[in-house]
């Protein structure tokens, strides 16, 4: 069996009278050490998908089986704990805290995640996304690029088995999106994640090891 595993996933909001299915039975299988990218049209339910796999919004029906868990029937304090401990996540933008430098923001993550507070690990992880040297900088300082790859460190200082990412380049450059991405590939690779990201950008599409289309709810074959 795959390491992550969304089985028949149905998504319906109610919009005045009429219920509106977004996710019509959904299945995807995730790989350890494997990029999977979501791509659709706007609208087609990628980040409705990655926010329901990642645990932070309920399905309507359907399962997301992960480490013997199925997302689905845990506690809201039990899911809280899998999001802190096991998942990583990236946005599109940053969401840096403005106050706090770029270590301390990876100190919060760890705190969040019950985890030890590991000066060495901390700079071992900003090596990797290549930004030790601005270990002391506020976010105010830094490029968009930049802010991306601190947020890639925040998303990975917990060492999490699963990383989300929702369109993580689109506020950059192409070079920068390259960069970002090549970054992502990277750790995917050494640190053996599962990684779900949705893009937009099909110059992306290259960096992943599988593409999965999406449309209106549903995936294509
Ligand atoms: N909480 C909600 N209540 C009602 N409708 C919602 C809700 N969340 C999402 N939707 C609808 O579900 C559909 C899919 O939204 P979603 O954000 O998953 O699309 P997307 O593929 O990520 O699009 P984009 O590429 O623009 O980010 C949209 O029509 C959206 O309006
Ligand atoms: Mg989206």
């Amino acid at each position: 069996m795959s390491f992550f595993n969304i089985r028949h996933i149905h998504k319906s909001f109610v919009s005045g009278e009429v219920e509106e299915q977004i996710l019509k039975g959904i299945n995807l299988s995730l790989q350890q050490g494997e990029m999977t990218a979501l791509v659709g049209a706007s609208g087609s339910g990628k980040s409705t998908l990655l926010t329901i796999a990642a645990g932070l919004q309920p399905a309507s029906s359907g399962h997301i089986l992960f480490k013997h868990n199925d997302l689905a029937t845990l506690s809201q304090e039990q899911l809280r704990q899998i999001r802190a401990q096991e998942f990583g996540f990236v946005f599109q933008f940053a969401h840096l805290v403005p106050f706090l430098t770029v270590k301390e923001q990876l100190e919060l993550m760890l705190e969040v995640a019950d985890k030890k507070v590991d000066e060495k690990h901390i700079s071992e992880i900003l090596e990797l996304v290549g930004m030790r040297h601005r270990q002391d900088a506020y976010p105010a300082s830094l490029s968009g690029g930049e802010k991306q790859r601190v947020a890639i460190a925040r998303a990975i200082i917990h060492e999490p088995t699963i990383l989300f990412a929702d369109e993580p380049t689109a506020s950059l450059d192409s070079k920068r999106s390259s960069e970002i991405m090549q970054l992502l590939t990277t750790l995917t690779k050494t640190l053996q994640l599962t990684t779900l990201i949705v893009t937009h950008d099909e110059d992306m599409l290259h960096y992943v090891d599988k593409v999965v289309h999406m449309r209106d709810g549903q995936i294509m074959e």
